[in-house]
């Protein structure tokens, strides 16, 4: 396994941390998932999401490419460069820098500006025709604790990731995806629908029960 959570042993001495920094740190050590995540090399708790949606949809196979959206710091990168292996690609992108994954091609962009989406073509055999096997997106917006505006600006982010899916997604290939429910959801997934031959939700249990936050999960696409 490649990687480390980074940042886990961090001790914070600082008593002016705000309360919900506080309550974070509290709720992070007291994780089941992060403390396995420490333990496995996983560089962060989201790898087991994926890994959860994988054990009722293996959709990730050696040999394919992959474009995972919102990769930092990276865990969702680690479980596909596992399944892929050498002889597949998997290109991350993320506004934060990622640290090296063997094999990882990793990019520091903005996934909603043409230079991002022009870094990522490069870097994608047959750059802006491109098909590939899956897109995967776990991108969420900065929080602003603003329920419907959050949900707001992470739906901007899935209906970009949706868009680059239905473009460059190949027959037979998945797209699956991160967001907050907001009344929105249904129609994305009836959008979804005629392209895919499945789409549905999972909610996985290392997403945080309290959270809105859902997968949508489409494959077998048909056109
Ligand atoms: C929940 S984290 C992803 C965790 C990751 N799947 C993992 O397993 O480590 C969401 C990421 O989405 C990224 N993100 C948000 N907006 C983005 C954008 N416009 N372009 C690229 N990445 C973005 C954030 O920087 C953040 O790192």
């Amino acid at each position: 396994m490649t990687g480390k959570l980074k940042g886990a042993r961090t001790r914070f001495t600082n008593n002016s941390l705000s309360h919900a920094s506080k309550e974070y740190l509290k709720r992070q050590s007291a994780d089941p998932y992060v403390r396995k995540a420490h333990a496995q090399g996983y560089r962060s708790r989201a790898a087991y999401k994926l890994l959860e949606v994988l054990e009722k949809e293996p959709f990730l196979k050696p040999g394919m490419t992959v474009v995972d959206l919102g990769c930092a710091p990276g865990g969702w990168c680690q479980v596909a460069m596992d399944i892929v292996g050498e002889e597949g690609t998997v290109v991350g992108i993320d506004l934060l820098p990622t640290e090296p994954i063997a094999g990882v091609v990793l990019l520091e962009a903005d996934f909603m500006a043409d230079e991002g989406q022009a870094a990522l073509y490069a870097e994608l055999p047959e750059g802006a025709a491109c098909k590939v096997d899956a897109v995967i997106s776990d991108m969420a917006a900065n929080t602003v604790g603003h329920r419907e505006t959050d949900g707001m600006r992470t739906m901007a982010l899935v209906e970009m990731a949706e868009w680059f899916a239905l473009e460059h997604v190949k027959e037979g290939g998945v797209f699956l995806a991160k967001l907050f429910m907001n009344g929105e959801e249904k129609a994305l997934m009836e959008r979804l629908r005629p392209h895919f031959a499945k789409v549905k939700f999972i909610k996985p249990h290392a997403s945080r029960a309290d959270s809105r936050e859902i997968y949508i999960l489409a494959v077998g696409r048909k056109d």
